[in-house]
């Protein structure tokens, strides 16, 4: 949910909007006069493009995602969906208690995602809208397809980051998502240890 007229983030600008009579949003890529003008071009275009792609492709793995109505190049932006509902992290937030039943939806979701080879590339609470019908990922200009067994780690490490600095008091629910995520997917064992080695990795730099 917007929370208000517009959401504004470092690079994108989020607007509510009407796409052909239904409640749309409007995610903008405005160019930036500090950055060379083609370095910022290609940087904009580049986002939009993945953007769109793998909102895609996780909708074709059976992930909830906005469904796209327009994607304009010369704008650099993306019409899409309104997903109504708050995100995760408000609701985590104001309700810790909802956390054992959110956390697992998370954990089934990030595997249904990871399963199809796409990884996020930034996998926080921000990012996720709880929707009546499920978790609904958004905001995937950092992601790739084809992941990486790094890349999924990556991704990994990043939500666990997201409930160590933002939901300290959530580790039980933490658990229960790695719980829920592991057993979704094919390899559980590999990404384990690369999600391991990532973490040492962090700590010795
Ligand atoms: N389809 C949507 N439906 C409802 N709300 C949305 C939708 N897309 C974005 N929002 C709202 O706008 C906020 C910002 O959107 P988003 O996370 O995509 O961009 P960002 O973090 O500013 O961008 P970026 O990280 O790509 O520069 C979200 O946290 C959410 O509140
Ligand atoms: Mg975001």
């Amino acid at each position: 949910m917007l929370d208000s007229d517009d959401a504004r983030g470092a690079e994108a600008v989020v607007s509510g909007c009407e796409y052909h009579g239904r409640r749309a949003v409007v995610k903008v890529r405005p160019p930036k006069t500090y950055r060379h003008p083609e370095l910022d071009l290609h940087i904009r275009t580049t986002r939009t493009r993945n953007e769109a792609r793998l909102l895609r492709e996780a909708r074709d793995a059976g992930v909830r995602t906005p469904c796209i109505y327009d994607v304009d190049m010369a704008s650099c932006s993306i019409t899409m969906e309104h997903v109504p509902g708050g995100s995760v992290k408000d609701l985590l937030d104001s309700d810790p208690g909802s956390a054992e039943r959110v956390c697992g939806m998370i954990g089934e979701t990030v595997a249904r995602l990871h399963s199809a080879s796409v990884c996020h590339g930034d996998l926080t609470t921000s990012n996720m809208i709880l929707t009546d019908d499920g978790i609904c990922l958004i905001d995937f200009s950092m992601g790739c397809s084809k992941a990486s067994l790094e890349d999924i780690g990556v991704d990994i490490r990043l939500l666990e980051r997201a409930f160590t600095s933002a939901h300290t008091e959530l580790s039980s629910g933490f658990d229960a998502l790695m719980e829920s995520y592991y057993s979704g997917i094919d390899d559980p064992d590999a990404v384990r240890r690369k999600v391991e080695d990532i973490r040492n990795r962090g700590r010795y730099t």
